[in-house]
């Protein structure tokens, strides 16, 4: 059993994060959240993984790497443009051969892991099986109708009427069966291959499409909210774990991770939150559901419910909440008069003034 893991893709929803980074390399709890999805494989048995990459090939391959930090084989295979799902199944052909291989879109995130599903399509071995969840916006997704005896009977794409609520989650386990039908079918009117689309071409020939429904939690993180929540889910199940430097006029209280090489003097943090290696967070609060990234500088600050990426500095701000921050940012008080905001901000970039 093989896998393959899209990591392409523009991110524009999360712009303008994504002018810069790859939408599967925003950090969860200081990690990746490509991560999360590579170690759930790895935990289900997977051992060789195809990572489908586009314009930020670079970025993920050196996030990466060959794999073995994973404890996984790691082959990249380059999509030129982003022509779909089905597209990426249809040029990794060769590299897929004749295996089994799990679909796996980079952004998912999935709270259980993936060794049931797993498991469960190698002892029935289905030629195709789709997971699904219930969600409030089907429309949103790839939408899937069962028969009153739970059969899969059709599948859609962001319809706008969808005929369920159960959306088909960014995992799907195929059989090589799947390569006649992204052969065969033809892009939608965007110009994209959907493995929906191939999906339905199975159904309609009679081939064995089965579902699983799943009830834990799942996220498509392809927008800003996405993020800030899947990062309060993970921190939620935090152990406090302090190796960095903190200071007795700095009070904790919760779960609280300080990493190696962090620094925290005359602070008050409300758990659960991260501060990664190498931080600096001074006569600031930090408060719960924030992760800040190695190499940041906090200073007298208020901060919750946030993801402050890498080497990014915020000083002086006296309250900053549902945020998220990427590399290299600064936000400082103006010096001198008028006192008045001064911003220097990149395209799509969204700035909220309390
Ligand atoms: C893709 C699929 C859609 C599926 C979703 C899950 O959509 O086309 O069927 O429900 O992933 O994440 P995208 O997120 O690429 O718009």
């Amino acid at each position: 059993m093989k896998a393959l893991v899209l990591c392409g893709g523009h991110g524009t929803r999360l712009r303008p994060i994504t002018h810069t980074s790859a939408k599967q390399l925003v950090p969860i709890a200081n990690k990746p959240v490509l991560f999360y999805g590579l170690e759930a494989l790895r935990d289900a048995g997977v051992e060789d993984v195809g990572v489908v990459v586009g314009d930020t090939a670079e970025e993920v391959c050196r996030a990466v790497g060959d794999g073995s930090r994973f404890g996984l084989r790691v082959t990249y295979i380059r999509q030129e443009a982003p022509l779909g799902l089905a597209h990426a199944v249809l040029i990794a052909r060769d590299y897929l051969g004749d295996d089994d291989f799990v679909l796996y879109l980079g952004d998912n995130f999935l709270l259980d892991g993936l060794t049931g599903v797993i498991d469960g399509f190698r002892r029935d071995r289905p030629d195709a099986r789709l997971l699904l969840t219930p969600v409030a916006d089907p429309g949103s997704f790839g939408v899937a109708e069962l028969d009153a005896d739970g059969r899969l009977t059709a599948v859609e794409e962001k319809p706008e009427r969808p005929r369920s609520d159960l959306a088909i989650m960014g995992v799907y386990l195929f059989t090589p069966l799947v390569h006649e039908a992204v052969r065969s079918i033809k892009p939608d009117p965007r110009g994209e291959l959907e493995i929906t689309t191939a999906i339905r071409w199975m159904l309609e020939r009679g081939t064995r499409v089965t579902s699983h429904i799943v009830h834990g939690y799942w996220k498509d993180t392809g927008r800003v909210e996405d993020m800030l929540e899947c990062n309060r889910l993970v921190l939620e199940s935090l152990e406090t774990r302090i190796d960095g430097e903190v200071d007795d006029a700095t009070e904790i209280t919760g779960r609280v991770v300080i990493e190696a090489g962090a620094e925290v003097t005359g602070s008050r943090l409300v758990g659960p939150l991260i501060v990664g290696e190498g931080a600096v967070v001074r006569g600031s609060y930090l408060g719960p559901f924030t992760s800040i990234g190695p190499g940041c500088v906090i200073r007298d600050t208020e901060v919750e419910f946030s993801i402050v990426m890498e080497r990014s500095s915020v000083l002086g701000v006296p309250r900053m909440r549902d945020s998220l921050l990427g590399k290299d940012v600064v936000i400082t008080p103006a010096a001198g008069q008028p006192r008045a905001h001064r911003f220097v901000v990149g395209d799509h970039s969204r700035v909220r003034l309390g």
